[in-house]
């Protein structure tokens, strides 16, 4: 078997969601590709917002402007629209947010004389075409730069579904914050470019259009929506044959990453700058050989794996603030939380009641899962608390430990070293970010038959699958894959770049020593 093979049975061992359809190969190594990510310094430190608006402002504003009048949401499920995270992924340019901004236009939330406002502005920092991307970009540093750094989030409607919008940065740089973005998502859009010479860097030459994707899948992202943007563009003019020829390179390697391209995934041409197949389907006169749906009827009709609203409650905090009492932030990932509720903030054990629940802008009672609220405390202080602290049922608290043993996929190590008992790295789990170290090596599996190998293992290579047991340094709150799989899928990275994937397969009791 070449390695091509291996690294892609060996994903799928991971039962990471695992695709069914068992054909293509990517016709480029996966392994190679990640090869090439950049090796520079990246900043780890993942920047969420706060404030609710249209469109959320970036920074840590710790203000929150809501309307205090209460809005039944999970209480009348049938009158209630479903609400779904959406994280726009892809390579650094491909128009994420001049979409996301557009979509904001199109669906009235941003009225012309702001884009005229917009226009100006991008005018005078010799940024013309990024007006519509100024509407998701707000930092001063983005829109000099034309590049997405935190996490954009706004609010947008279809005819059945609330979307949160995350718009993700696809400069290499900020790989940390398009992780904590993919992590709250359950759709993401691949927003790939036509334009020539563009998706080729995007894809062919080490861009972030496969590291994303790698990322988004062990993430936890189910949905793929892959968009072909830039169809307006002079050197595409909406030909049939540039957007075959994207999706028939596309298609080998989304299968070999993980995803079911016929059940999970949905291609579409589009132009985000014009607004072409957005909200209403693309005029045959522009194009006319399509004959599928817009974004929107793609999104609205997107189903996803349904969570229990009954299970244990976890919520991962993102983020944290004080407002008159003690407000954590995040994506509600298992059970129900209710005004007047007692939880858990985990792993420090505190126990506190739920003064109010906010979901988006709105004051609500209660909230289920796959829900983005933030939620006001009593009983703890707002210095008390971290992100990657997780809120948690009383009853059956969530898992906290320094030590566990979990399932690795080795994707690409640096310099092609060796993976052994002391390997340092990065550990991201839902909203942690922790160093880490493997102290042991436990059991190679077989990427063939899935079944451990008989050997002692002392070190692996790239490609393999690994059982190991790794350790950090604080407690942190983590389930195993097969119970919470939200909060038991990792990534392990060095300098910036994705070394592995995993699962957690067991946890230790704190003070195991692991030996
Ligand atoms: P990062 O945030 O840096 O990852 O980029 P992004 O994916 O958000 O791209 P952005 O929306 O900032 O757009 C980058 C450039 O592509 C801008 O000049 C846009 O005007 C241009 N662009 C985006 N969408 C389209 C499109 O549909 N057609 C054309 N012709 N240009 C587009
Ligand atoms: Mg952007």
């Amino acid at each position: 078997m070449d390695i091509e093979e291996e690294i892609q049975s060996s994903i799928r061992s991971l039962e990471l969601d695992a695709a069914e359809d068992d054909v293509g190969i990517a016709t480029e190594d996966v392994k190679e590709e990640l090869a090439s990510f950049d090796k520079e310094a990246v900043k780890e430190d993942v920047q969420i917002n706060s404030q609710p608006a249209v469109m959320e402002p970036k920074g840590k504003t710790k203000e929150m402007k809501v309307s205090e009048e209460v809005v039944e949401l999970n209480e009348t499920p049938e009158n209630r629209k479903r609400h779904l995270n959406v994280v726009f992924i892809g390579h650094v340019d491909a128009g994420k947010s001049t979409t996301g901004g557009q979509i904001l236009f199109l669906s009235g939330q941003v009225d012309d004389r702001t884009i005229q406002k917009y226009e100006k502005e991008a005018k005078d920092k010799s940024r013309e075409s990024w007006y519509m991307a100024y509407v998701m970009d707000t930092n001063e540093e983005e829109r000099v730069k034309g590049k997405t750094v935190e996490v954009g989030r706004a609010h947008f409607e279809t005819e059945n579904t609330r979307f949160t919008i995350l718009d993700a940065p696809g400069h290499k740089s900020y790989v940390p914050n398009m992780i904590s973005g993919a992590s709250q998502a359950d759709v993401g859009v691949l927003v790939i470019s036509a334009r020539k010479g563009e998706f080729e860097t995007g894809y062919e030459r080490g861009g972030q259009t496969r590291e994303h994707v790698l990322l988004a899948k062990t993430l936890g992202v189910s949905k793929l929506v892959v968009v072909v943007n830039k169809m307006d563009d002079p050197t595409v003019g909406w030909s049939k044959e540039r957007y075959d020829e994207i999706e028939s390179k596309m298609v080998p390697f989304l299968k070999s990453s993980g995803y079911n391209v016929k059940k999970d995934v949905q291609f579409l041409p589009m132009s985000g700058l014009i607004g072409t197949n957005i909200k209403t389907r693309v005029d045959r006169s522009v194009c006319p050989w399509w004959d599928g749906p817009c974004l929107f009827e793609v999104l609205d009709t997107i189903e996803i794996p349904l969570r229990d609203p009954k299970g244990p409650f976890r919520m991962p905090i993102l983020d944290k603030f004080k407002d008159m009492g003690t407000v954590v932030m995040g994506k509600i990932e298992s059970g129900s939380v209710r005004e007047g509720d007692s939880l858990l903030v985990m792993p420090n054990k505190v126990q506190v009641k739920v003064i109010s629940v906010h979901c988006d802008e709105n004051k609500v009672r209660g909230a289920g899962p796959g829900e983005n609220v933030r939620i006001k405390l009593s009983g703890i202080e707002e210095e008390d608390i971290l992100s990657g602290f997780v809120l948690s049922s009383v009853e059956k608290p969530v898992g906290v430990v320094s030590e566990f043993d979990a399932q690795l996929q080795i994707i690409e190590l640096l310099d092609n070293a060796i993976f052994t008992a002391g390997y340092k790295a990065v550990l991201h789990i839902h909203s942690v970010v922790e160093e880490c170290e493997i102290v042991k090596l436990l059991q190679q599996i077989d990427p063939k038959t899935k079944k451990p190998m008989k050997k002692k293992v002392l070190f692996v290579k790239n490609g393999a699958i690994v059982v190991c047991r790794v350790q950090v340094n604080n407690l942190i709150c983590i389930e195993k894959f097969s119970e919470f799989p939200q909060l038991g899928r990792f990534t392990l990275r060095t300098e910036g770049k994705t070394v592995a994937v995993g699962k957690v397969a067991g946890l230790l009791p704190s003070g195991t020593t692991g030996a």
